[in-house]
């Protein structure tokens, strides 16, 4: 297939740029690099560098060759920053993906895989099922709950199948590729920082949730788990269709379970502080797999926390100072 991928620049993207080149599909990066890396875009792909904001561009862009299919990776992603610049992430997030679908439509696109998130949901004690109570904690989910509205309505109105897939926390790394966000806010990077001695300490953002150890829980899925995912979905997806699927674990863990296994895998002391929750964080966000599993066939490698943050560890003790 040929695809037209946004954000392929990315930590996620270009993995799954990656595996697309990898299964024989000619992929399309398109990518500004406001937060990507022009040297994590895979050799074999096409690379358009602009901005999702440059509407023309993207119309022309999308016109210019018959892709089957549009992989929507580009976003800001940072729940905390959504918190205090809500604008920012409405416009980027929610405002230019309703283009990118109007360039569909007028480039006769009939299938998108979008980046949702677990950012959609309202905090849980249990596992979360897709039908689960939504509410985001903070703008950045309800950008990608905006979006999922748009997706069901481009659906039914022009026939554009979508899956929409809720990933909770990304980590891990491949061989060659890594997360390096700058500023980084993602526990795991900021915690093998500290391991390498670009940081001073790990700070805790709340230690007084109502949790068992008062941190916030979370489901950590592997990059290669989510870039395996996004394949089968493509494969499964016809026009018209509908599909949203959570991409996790199924096993929480607390920031201090992952400080803890960090101190094991990298056999530094790591120093903690608990500092003052982060606005927009919520307690628990703990996913149920079961129906991508039952449907799709999508069976995870990689559930095991320490193998987790050791393939990140293997990266950033190789590439200390990411893409650069
Ligand atoms: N990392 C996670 O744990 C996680 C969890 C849930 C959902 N997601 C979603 O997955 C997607 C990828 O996340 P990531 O962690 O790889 O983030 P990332 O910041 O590494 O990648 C995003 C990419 O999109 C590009 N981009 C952003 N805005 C753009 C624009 N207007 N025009 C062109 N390019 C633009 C950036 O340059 C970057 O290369 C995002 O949609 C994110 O919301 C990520």
């Amino acid at each position: 297939m040929k695809i037209f991928l946004t954000g392929g620049a990315g930590y996620i993207g270009s993995a799954a740029a990656a595996a697309l080149l990898e299964s024989g599909h000619q992929v399309t990066v398109f990518d500004s690099l406001v937060t990507g890396h022009r040297a994590a875009v895979p050799d074999g792909a096409d690379f358009i560098e602009a901005d999702l904001g440059d509407h023309e561009l993207v119309f022309e862009a999308l016109k210019a060759q018959p892709y089957d299919a549009v992989m929507h990776f580009a976003a800001f992603a940072e729940a905390g920053e959504s918190m205090r610049e809500p604008g920012k992430y409405f416009e980027n997030n929610a405002h230019h993906s309703l283009w990118l679908l109007e360039a569909c439509v007028q480039a006769e696109v009939k299938r998108l895989v979008y980046s949702s998130s677990a950012a959609v949901y309202v905090t849980s004690d249990e596992l979360l099922l897709e039908d689960a109570r939504l509410g985001p904690s903070n703008p950045y989910g309800q950008t990608k709950l905006m979006v999922e509205g748009l997706l069901d309505w481009y659906r039914r109105v022009h026939g554009i199948g979508y899956a929409a897939l809720r990933y909770f926390n990304a980590a891990g790394a491949l061989a060659d590729r890594g997360e390096a966000h700058a500023p980084e806010s993602h526990l795991i990077p900021l915690v093998l920082q500290v391991a390498l001695g670009q940081r001073p300490e790990v700070r805790i953002f709340g230690g007084d949730y109502p949790t068992s150890d008062g941190t916030c829980i979370r489901d950590y899925i592997h990059l290669s788990d989510l870039v395996s995912a996004h394949l089968l979905a493509l494969e499964a997806l016809e026009p018209g269709s509908q599909m949203i699927y959570n991409l996790g674990n199924g096993s929480g863990f607390s920031v201090r379970q992952v400080v803890e296994t960090a101190r094991k895998v990298t056999g530094h002391a790591l120093p903690a502080t608990d500092t003052d929750r982060r606005a927009g964080d919520p307690a628990r966000l703990v996913a149920s797999s079961e129906k991508i599993r039952g449907e799709l066939g999508w069976s995870p490698e990689y559930s095991d926390l320490e193998h987790i943050i050791s393939s990140a560890w293997e990266w950033h003790r190789t590439h200390p100072q990411g893409y650069k």
